[in-house]
């Protein structure tokens, strides 16, 4: 199935439903997702990324259904990831004579991937290609979200096709962002934001003046992931540039993981306290909570606390991939607190603690430790730490 999305661009990708995990097992899609090629005709002709390699021969039969894909002059590989680029032998096999077109960084990272022989041809920003009335032109993006990563702009009909960025793990049968759920997308493209761009976010900014500073007209953004948007396209640039500052909402995330529901019953004591103060927040069971939802909410938020018993001197193992998406992500502008029972060593506060502030997360308030099952007084305590964590919340 193939849809021509402005006159003589057609998208010639592939929705894949069933996707549940992306990145290996790395990053939860509940909603699948697209792989998004576009095919431009004028007198040369040039298709703009790939699909994911199991995709493949779709992808041949969709170019197949407009041209003959020897007919393909170019080919733009905008970044060498293989849910863009893994088609890219199939294409060059129907395709022999296509020069692909990428970033100076894609030149090493495609060729890493592939090792063929094929007819590169290296870009930089502003370079040029004419495809006849129209031309292609480039903006590389490095770190949005690679190395090589590359916008390609058509003029004429002023498409961007920016390749992950803008994107949205959201397979659907309609093609625009005009005819989507619009909670479901906005939930989607913060969520990929989120899990893959934060790290990035001084660069986000960056890129978007730079891309507003050219003056291009811009009708259409078509991404590599999900929906294009073209009811007013910039909506989404607007949505950037505010999660690329990163400020949060007045609002806390409690993660926790617990063995005999005490640590459970502290983290709800600490909410008892944020409401008592008028601060929402939302709790995590670590063990069973979709790890990268949880990283969604981390990232609206201002708050994250960490609770854990100690468990072989350290925490329940449930904890670290969190804690390693905490660390590497480079959350800005949050604070934090811990909590956690014991029985004999205690450890599991002071790593928290010890691990928020490793992550740039200042602690709002010292933690509290229960021996053994919390008591009274240590729900209490809770409670006060709830509240003390509202109070930096509200009056930062
Ligand atoms: Fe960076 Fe959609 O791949």
């Amino acid at each position: 199935m193939t849809a021509e999305i402005a006159k003589n661009v057609h998208w010639v990708g592939v929705a894949d439903w069933a996707l549940r995990k992306f990145h290996g097992h790395e990053l939860s899609t509940h909603r699948g997702t697209t792989y998004n090629a576009y095919l431009i005709l004028d007198e040369k002709k040039a298709l703009v990324d790939t699909v994911w390699t199991p995709f493949q021969d779709q992808l041949i039969e969709n170019i197949r259904a407009v041209i003959n894909p020897a007919e393909l002059d170019y080919v733009v590989a905008n970044h060498s990831e293989i849910d863009h680029a893994g088609g890219l032998d199939a294409v060059l096999r129907y395709a022999p004579k296509a020069t692909v077109v990428v970033s100076k960084r894609g030149m090493s990272s495609v060729k890493g991937h592939f090792h063929k022989d094929w007819n590169f041809k290296s870009v930089v920003t502003g370079d040029r290609i004419r495809l006849g009335r129209n031309e292609l032109v480039f903006v590389e993006a490095p770190m949005l979200h690679w190395p090589d990563s590359m916008f390609t702009y058509l003029t004429g009909l002023n498409v961007l096709m920016p390749n992950d960025a803008f994107g949205q793990h959201y397979a659907t049968s309609a093609r625009f962002n005009d005819h989507v759920d619009q909670t479901a997308l906005y939930e989607e493209a913060l969520k990929y934001y989120a899990n893959i761009l934060t790290p990035f976010s001084a660069l986000v900014a960056k890129k978007i003046e730079e891309i507003l500073a050219l003056g291009l007209p811009v009708d259409m953004i078509a991404p590599s992931h999900g929906v294009i948007w073209r009811d007013n396209p910039l909506q989404i640039v607007e949505k950037y540039r505010d999660w690329a500052a990163q400020t949060p909402q007045k609002s806390t995330v409690i993660i926790y993981d617990t063995m005999w529901e005490g640590t459970r019953r502290m983290a709800e004591a600490i909410g008892d306290g944020l409401a008592a103060k008028g601060v929402p927040y939302r709790i995590f069971h670590a063990a069973t909570s979709d790890r990268n939802d949880v990283i969604t909410e981390v990232f609206k938020a201002k708050a994250v606390l960490l609770g854990s018993p100690t468990f072989n001197k350290g925490l329940l193992p449930t904890l670290w991939p969190i804690l390693a998406d905490l660390k590497g992500l480079s959350f800005k502008n949050k604070t934090g607190a811990a909590f956690g029972t014991y029985g004999w060593s205690g450890e599991s506060l002071a790593i928290l603690e010890k691990h928020l502030q490793d992550c740039g997360i200042p602690i709002a308030a010292p933690g509290v430790r229960a021996m053994w099952q919390p008591g009274g007084e240590d729900l209490q305590k809770c409670a006060r730490l709830g509240e003390q964590v509202a109070e930096t919340i509200l009056g930062g």
